[in-house]
């Protein structure tokens, strides 16, 4: 080794004691004749200090250090000077006097200062390998590593074994678009990078594999968020002989073993459970977010004859009545306008309006509506709300998916909006029961909310004949913090299930057989029940971190548009590429 010990190392007990350093520079400051230089490694920051007393030569060449030089520094480790102790870094008592300085290499002025917080986050993507160099990010890939080490341990203690499946393969839907990538031994053909090993893994418990696990790289050409990325990590398992009991109890025990031992916090298990249902019905989404209140009520019964139009004809139209009682951080006033502008936010959920009621008594409201009520409703509505003077209700009319969807956003904005989100604070829960399918307006037909592979419950198969939209599916979804952190299934394993649920996306037994024959064909060879899950490692590591985006948890991601700035991926190829693929580019016309 160059050195004898990294940059977060030294302590008291080394005073007195010979040591060399490598790193980089990571500030520089000169004090009179003194020059204080903080070395930096993946490990931490020391104190190098270069006296013209100690060595003139070496003092000189310190005068040449830059931010980011790479240099080696050989010295003595000596207590710091009463008062200029620095208790935040466990190097904050000692300094390095140095005897020896050699300059590994130079760095040309940096684009950003690593320590300076809002850089640009597009000069961070185009300069990454120097962003990487920053402590959050040091912070958080090493963080990864840890995870993914637990990860890899209560696995193994839990019997699973890793199998890796294939990259170059079909088409796995998971609901996103495929990458495909052109094969040139086939002319004209294509391999699919996997949305997920979902396939593959339900395969390996057919051959007897009971227990599967892989980190699985997963690619899906999707509207990209910052949650979402075109390629991401996943936790993915599968096990076989179980129940969904089984599975949610071995990921919970996964995820608490990792919030133990990666941030010393316990998870109190077993995680509370909510049905599909009841999340929308309460926070108008199927991922809520349980660090704060202000759930949803329904009040279609105490409007119901109102006088009020809109109202009114919501609920001869089977629709419903919801609200949300806000109570306003003290000294926060709410104006007209700022109701006219929260009303034009709901309308881009699609609710066609917002009716508000500021609390003024137990029985009294300050409202545009107000003239519509007489004070029994209001109170009723009050009282069902949990209002107490001071609070705001909010009410949309509509129907109940717009109703409540929309009311769900708003009870989010208004939480992230009056910071009345606790930091520090980690919500866990299994929201179960989703429905099988929901509707595509667009193309008349059924699509799976989960996948095409997840069993109905047993009960609610004779709903597949009569109305499969109101069939439940064996699924479950982990959430935390209002974020979807993993999902998974049991699965079919009946071929006249399976071929029942292809039809019912519209897929005629030809295209079934086309694209999952080899599914459909393994159902037939002895595939035992099993069912599985896979968690999004890079949402789980944002939120260890509480971090806004995924990319700041990845070493090399692509940015909302999907580009890589530093490498300018995704690029043109050579004709002569082309030509080798068979392939000729015609850009089609948008
Ligand atoms: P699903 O599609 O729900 O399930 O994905 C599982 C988890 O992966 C994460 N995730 C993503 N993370 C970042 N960027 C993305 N584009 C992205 N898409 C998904 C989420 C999500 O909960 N094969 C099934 C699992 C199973 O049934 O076993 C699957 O892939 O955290
Ligand atoms: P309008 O008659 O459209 O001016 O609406 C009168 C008030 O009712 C306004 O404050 C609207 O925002 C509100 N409003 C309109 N439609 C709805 C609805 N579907 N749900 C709740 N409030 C509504």
């Amino acid at each position: 080794m160059l050195r004898t010990v990294t940059c977060g190392e030294l302590n008291k007990g080394f005073v007195g004691k010979t040591e060399t350093l490598t790193g980089w520079v990571d500030t520089r400051r000169d004090h009179g004749n003194l020059i204080f230089v903080d070395l930096r490694d993946r490990w931490g920051t020391t104190q190098v200090v270069f006296n013209p007393q100690t060595d003139p030569k070496v003092h000189q060449l310190a005068e040449s250090l830059r931010a980011e030089y790479v240099v080696r520094v050989k010295g003595k480790v000596q207590d710091r000077p009463a008062g200029t102790v620095n208790s935040r870094i466990p190097t904050g008592e000692i300094e390095l006097l140095a005897g020896e300085l050699e300059i590994l290499n130079t760095c040309l002025p940096m684009p950003f200062e690593l320590g300076e917080k809002n850089v640009n986050e597009e000069l961070r993507l185009l300069y990454r390998f120097l962003d990487l160099r920053r402590k959050d990010m040091v912070e958080s890939l090493t963080l990864r590593h840890r995870v993914t080490k637990l990860v890899h341990e209560y696995l193994d203690r839990h019997s699973f074994i890793e199998v890796e499946t294939p990259y170059l393969t079909k088409s796995t839907p998971e609901g996103a678009r495929d990458f495909l990538v052109p094969c040139r031994l086939n002319p004209g053909t294509f391999y699919a990078l996997p949305q997920s090993p979902q396939l593959f893994k339900q395969l390996l418990m057919v051959s007897g594999y009971d227990r599967y696990y892989q980190f699985a790289r997963c690619f899906r050409d999707e509207d990209l968020r910052k949650d979402r990325q075109p390629e991401h990590t996943q936790i993915d398992l599968e096990m076989s002989f179980i129940t969904e009991e089984d599975i949610m109890g071995v990921v919970e025990g996964m995820v608490a073993h990792v919030f133990k031992h990666a941030k010393k916090i316990d998870v109190p298990l077993p995680l509370r459970r909510m049905s599909y249902q009841e999340a929308m019905e309460k926070y108008g989404c199927d991922k809520p977010d349980l660090r704060y209140g202000m759930p949803l009520h329904d009040l279609t019964p105490i409007f119901e004859g109102s006088g009020f139009k809109i109202f009114d004809e919501t609920i001869a139209n089977k629709g419903t009545i919801r609200g949300l009682c806000f109570t306003p951080p003290a000294g926060t006033e709410f104006s007209r306008k700022d109701f006219d502008d929260l009303t034009q936010w709901i309308r881009t959920y699609g609710a066609k309006g917002l009716a508000w009621f500021k609390v003024t008594g137990p029985e009294t409201v300050e409202s545009p509506l107000q003239k519509f009520f007489d004070a029994a409703p209001t109170g009723k509505m009050i009282r069902a709300a949990g209002a107490k003077p001071g609070d705001i209700l909010f009410v949309v009319a509509d129907r109940f998916k717009t109703a409540v969807i929309s009311l769900g956003a708003l009870r989010c904005f208004l939480a992230e909006k009056y910071k009345m989100i606790p930091e520090g604070k980690f919500e866990l829960l299994w929201v179960v029961d989703f429905p099988l399918f929901e509707w595509n307006e667009e193309e008349k037909r059924c699509d799976a909310c989960h996948h095409p592979f997840t069993s109905p419950k047993p009960e609610d198969v004779p709903l597949l004949a009569s109305e499969p939209l109101k069939a439940r599916a064996r699924a479950y979804d982990l959430i935390c913090n209002g974020t979807e952190m993993g999902g998974g299934s049991i699965r079919i394993h009946d071929r006249a299930v399976q071929s029942k649920i292809f039809e019912l996306l519209n897929l005629t037994p030809e295209q079934a057989e086309a694209q999952f024959g080899f599914l459909l064909k393994a159902l037939t060879y002895g595939a035992p029940p099993h069912g599985g899950l896979a968690i999004g490692l890079d949402r789980f590591i944002t939120l260890l971190l509480q971090r806004d985006s995924i990319r700041e948890v990845i070493a090399f991601p692509k940015t909302q548009k999907g580009t890589c700035l530093m490498t300018d991926a995704p690029s043109t190829v050579s004709e002569a590429q082309l030509r080798e693929l068979s392939i000729a580019v015609k850009l089609a016309k948008k």
